[in-house]
């Protein structure tokens, strides 16, 4: 398509994807809003991009493909801050900023001045270097003298500049800001974590921090960082005020908070921090507070600095916002890992714009720290945190007699006894094999799309599959297709079921009066019982059968079987649960059972969690009417289609590369990117697991946590078991070195070197070309090599040797030629 463009074409298109890709970071930035999917955003980029490389002489030197990264830094310089970077002095009062007005009244002899006040960003502070409207360097605070220099990271941030013009600017300028996370992005990350098993990022300002410090751009371009700036330092500035300074920056086109304001004086100042109170929790940042600055820059040069802040800036800090509550009760989550955090049910209360009902408990320590009672009055507060937290009791308010509470001994979920390793604050269930969540967060990571990305396989579909015992680890969804005719028939929603004390299944009284009665629709009979709302479960019965023979519907047949049901439920004194029935007794009362089922039943119905598993040895012999019956019974259901499609994603994901496989088995600390490393490092899973722990940790970005994950990983049977068994079913456990075809012979025992840029050719296209076409790939220069493709740039070094060794060079279009020229041979 590219090749198409006629030069103007080019340049006019790359003028115009520039302009479009500008508009829609900009309204992303800028407004919060966009007018396209993330996609369509991709593929106008790529497109630039492409044209860019195909017509370099277009490529703009603030183009915004310069933004995509691409860069790796192994470790960052530091630079020296040209002014030092200073913190502020903080206050938490009214009296506390009356006490500082009046220093600078002191100060200055009078009270002629202004406050330019703005919020302050919970984020990270940056420095940016611009010669000659070039940004040239980007430094982090560090400790107030020196920084680290992330010029490449922070050039991914889409509204910083690369590139300005303007009136009076001057040759070199600094303009200082904070880089932030919003929250909205930050929540999408955790999400996405979460889904991948990777620990979640505490707040926005760590996040902020963290991906600042990456060490691929590439990935800092993804998180969609963004930043407010809030003063331009130089020597040749034509502005005398920070208002002026301020709309300077937005004249040449940096982002700048639009929460200032000029406060005439220090009552000014406080209404401006009362208004931002409530309403700084619908900016996209976090904010903690207010910083007041001293308006004109001759008043600040006669207050100055003490030794570490400024006399003519301050920050008001606003108190963590907090309310007291109920405490409710305790529900503990048993996560995918099976670490076990308790949560606090509060009663509804406001807190800093929204309605709180949960807060974190973290672990039994904090609980025990709190010293928390049944039923308590707490404080519950508002941080950095999404979640708030319980940061305290009202002791005074607590009740005589109230209870400690006492921190659960056993797994919520499957009942296994806890446990809580040496030194770690964290309760786990140990049960890693059959507790529920657990296995479900493994296996619904080890289908996830970027794992084996087998679509066709739910939440609900896989929480039937493993509740009712087919599934308990991926290996085991591989065994699926030989128990294709169980799955039919198989039960989603389990909302139906429940289980009294000595573990007999219930279903709920709507569906047993559906399946035992004809004539009457699942919505009728709801409505009926809704009319029977306060009764208990045996008097709806009797309602029931009045309700029957006033309708009038099938009258002989409806009552003949609701008397059944009544003397299966005298014949075995059942618990009566309310809006339930005991499947057994439904069951017996739905028709005559064959011995041999009749024989069974009890006990299946004790181990069985749904009708479907305790039916299914019987399908053969039971009455096709009986069937019927008991098909209104169910819950939803695998239908065929639902079946089919599940084996044939299931199927299908045996052609998922190594290292999406390496991705899926849910190793812990194992990403998608790591995977990728792994891989493509060891080739094959043998060779991983046979890896010292030398030979890992000499890889670049594997560090000691992740060995011993790998480590614990492989020391567990079950584990292995697991891989052997996937390995049998045909899961890729070896990267595939594609070979390339043989195109021709051309180049037939030739060991050639490309180095420089080529025009024709990315880096992996030349060797794949010359492996297509019979030579030999050698990646660094020595006396054995036939000839070298001399692209634009190559290192001077590599040339110097080359000649030296005599080796000889050719060109990128002398190489093209060599090859066609061939061709016609
Ligand atoms: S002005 C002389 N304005 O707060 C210091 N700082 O505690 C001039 N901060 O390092 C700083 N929002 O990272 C200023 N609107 C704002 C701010 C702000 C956040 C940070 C900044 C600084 C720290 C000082």
């Amino acid at each position: 398509m590219i090749e198409k463009y006629s030069k103007q074409a080019a340049k006019s298109r790359i003028k115009e994807l520039s302009e479009k890709i500008n508009y829609y970071n900009h309204l992303y930035y800028q407004q919060d809003t966009s007018e396209i999917s993330d996609f369509e955003f991709d593929q106008l980029m790529e497109e630039l991009i492409r044209l860019e490389e195909a017509f370099p002489e277009y490529l703009l030197e603030d183009s915004p493909s310069q933004r995509v990264g691409g860069t790796i830094t192994k470790q960052f310089d530091t630079a020296e801050h040209a002014v030092r970077m200073l913190s502020l002095g903080n206050t938490y009062s009214e009296e506390e900023l009356r006490a500082f007005d009046e220093r600078v009244v002191k100060g200055l002899g009078h009270r002629n001045y202004q406050y330019f006040c703005e919020l302050k960003f919970d984020g990270v502070a940056i420095s940016l270097i611009y010669e000659r409207g070039k940004l040239i360097r980007a430094v982090t605070r560090g400790d107030g003298f020196r920084g680290d220099v992330v010029t490449e990271n922070v050039k991914t941030i889409r509204n910083i500049p690369l590139r300005i013009q303007g009136d009076n600017m001057p040759e070199w300028f600094e303009v200082r800001g904070e880089i932030f996370l919003p929250r909205k992005e930050f929540e999408k990350i955790n999400a996405e974590r979460e889904t991948n098993g990777e620990s979640l990022l505490a707040n926005p300002r760590n996040a902020a921090s963290g991906t600042l410090k990456m060490q691929d751009s590439s990935i800092v371009a993804k998180r969609r960082l963004n930043c407010y700036l809030y003063q331009l330092l130089g020597d040749d500035l034509a502005v005398n005020t920070h208002d002026q300074a301020m709309k300077l920056l937005v004249d040449w086109g940096f982002n700048v908070s639009p929460t200032f304001q000029n406060c005439p004086n220090i009552d000014a100042v406080l209404a401006y921090i009362e208004q931002w109170k409530e309403k700084r929790h619908s900016l996209p940042v976090d904010t903690d507070g207010v910083v007041l600055k001293i308006n004109d820059y001759g008043h600040r040069e006669e207050l100055g600095f003490t030794a570490k802040i400024p006399r003519w800036a301050i920050a008001f800090k606003y108190q963590a916002e907090a309310a007291q509550s109920t405490l409710l009760s305790i529900t503990y989550q048993v996560g995918r890992t099976g670490a076990i955090t308790p949560v606090a049910n509060l009663a509804p209360v406001s807190l800093a714009g929204t309605t709180v009902k949960r807060a974190s408990l973290h672990n039994a320590n904090e609980i025990l720290r709190l010293d928390l009672h049944e039923g308590d009055r707490v404080w519950v507060e508002k941080g950095g945190e999404i979640i708030p937290k319980i940061t305290g009791v009202a002791e005074e308010s607590r009740k005589n007699g109230a209870k400690p509470i006492t921190y659960i001994t056993h797994c919520p979920e499957c009942g296994s006894e806890l446990i809580r390793k040496e030194g770690e604050a964290k309760h786990f269930c140990p049960n890693a094999a059959t507790c529920p969540p657990q296995v479900l967060g493994r296996i619904e990571h080890f289908v996830s799309k970027r794992a084996m990305d087998v679509d066709s396989l739910g939440t609900e579909r896989l929480r039937a599959l493993i509740n009712q015992g087919y599934v308990s680890n991926p290996a085991d969804l591989y065994d699926l297709p030989s128990k294709q005719h169980q799955l039919l028939g198989l039960e989603v929603s389990e909302e139906q079921y429940t289980k009294d004390r000595e573990g007999f299944l219930y279903i709920g009284l709507n569906k047993a009066l559906y399946a035992i009665t004809e004539g009457l629709s699942l919505s009728a009979i709801e409505a009926f019982l809704r009319t029977a709302d306060k009764a208990d479960t045996a008097t709806k019965l009797t309602f029931f059968e009045q309700h029957l023979r006033k309708i009038g519907k099938k009258v002989t047949e409806n009552l003949h079987v609701l008397h059944r049901l009544r003397n299966e439920l005298e014949a075995r004194p059942f618990d009566w649960i309310v809006d339930f029935l005991p499947v057994y007794a439904v069951l017996r009362a739905l028709g005559n059972l064959p011995g041999e089922v009749a024989e069974k039943l009890e006990q299946r119905c004790r181990e069985k969690n749904s009708v479907h598993d305790i039916l299914l040895p019987f399908h053969k012999i039971l009455h096709p009417e009986y069937l019927e019956r008991v098909k209104k019974l169910k819950g939803n259901t695998f239908q065929e289609g639902v079946v089919t499609n599940m084996l044939e994603g299931l199927n299908n994901s045996k052609n998922q590369p190594f290292e999406k496989v390496l991705f899926a088995l849910g190793i812990r600390n194992i990403g998608e990117n790591t995977a990728i490393l792994l891989a493509e490092h060891f080739t094959s899973i043998e060779k991983l697991e046979a890896a010292t722990e030398q030979e890992l940790l000499e890889i670049n970005g594997i560090g000691e946590t992740l060995v011993r994950s790998i480590k614990d990983y492989f020391q567990e049977k079950e584990n292995r078991d697991i891989i052997a068994r996937l390995k049998s079913h045909g899961l890729q456990f070896e990267s595939v070195r594609e070979e390339p075809i043989l195109v021709s012979a051309k180049l037939s025992g030739k060991k050639i070197l490309a180095s420089g840029k080529l025009n024709h050719f990315k880096r992996d296209e030349i060797i794949d070309f010359i492996q297509s076409h019979g030579g030999v790939y050698v990646k660094s220069v020595s006396k054995a090599l036939d000839f070298i493709i001399e692209g634009e740039d190559m290192g001077p070094s590599k040339k110097e040797k080359a000649v030296k060794l005599g080796v000889p060079l050719i060109s990128e279009e002398d190489f093209m030629e060599m090859v066609a020229h061939n061709d016609q041979e």
